[in-house]
Formats: C-alpha cells, sequence, structure tokens
C-alpha cells in the first residue's frame, strides 16, 4: 500500500466526482467540500453506471443512472445492503489528493 498522487485538490468541484486511473487500477475520487475527499471504486455494482460522474449528497454518492446511493466512508449500498462499492483511504498534501492503493 502506497499513497499516489491523483488529482490537484483544486481539479474536483465540490460535490463532484473525477476518473482516475493510476497504477492500472481504476477510482473515482469524490470532493464532498470542506477539504475532505474520497475515493471509490468507479464502477456502480447495480448495472454498472460510471459513478464517478455522479455526486455527493450528505455522506454518500449517488450513481447518476437510477439514484442509488453509496455511503462515501463504508461503501455501502443505502438502497441494496447486497450491493457496495471499494473505498480507498485518501490524504491531501500540498494541494494534492493522494490515494493510499491496495
Ligand atoms: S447503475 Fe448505478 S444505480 Fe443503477
Amino acid at each position: 500500500m502506497a499513497f499516489v498522487a491523483v488529482a490537484r485538490a483544486s481539479e474536483i468541484p465540490v460535490g463532484q466526482g473525477t476518473f482516475v486511473e493510476r497504477d492500472g487500477l481504476a477510482l473515482a475520487v469524490f470532493n464532498a467540500g470542506g477539504g475532505r475527499f474520497y475515493a471509490t471504486g468507479p464502477i456502480c455494482p447495480h448495472e454498472d453506471g460510471p459513478l464517478s460522474e455522479g455526486w455527493v449528497e450528505g455522506g454518500a454518492i449517488i450513481c447518476p443512472w437510477h439514484g442509488f446511493d453509496f455511503d462515501l466512508v463504508s461503501g455501502a449500498c443505502g438502497v441494496d445492503p447486497e450491493l457496495a462499492v471499494p473505498v480507498y483511504p485518501v490524504r491531501v498534501r500540498d494541494e494534492v489528493v493522494e490515494v493510499d492503493l491496495p
């Protein structure tokens, strides 16, 4: 595991996400506001929607296709408890968002 730079904090608008690929791993990285950033898998487990094109609402990401929500911290789905997305530790250093890749 190692923290890897994935984006400048200013590149991701508050409430939105971006798609990132690093070291062969695809991620969705979200800006929840207040300097809080989160990283998840980029694919919605419902019907493979593009989670990085979703948005942050409360403590969850909303999938743009059918509106399923996924907790930013746990990855658990609020609609279907059988579904979840992987989540990765994130830190911000010198305005650069870094994700701890497995
Ligand atoms: S594909 Fe994401 S909610 Fe359906």
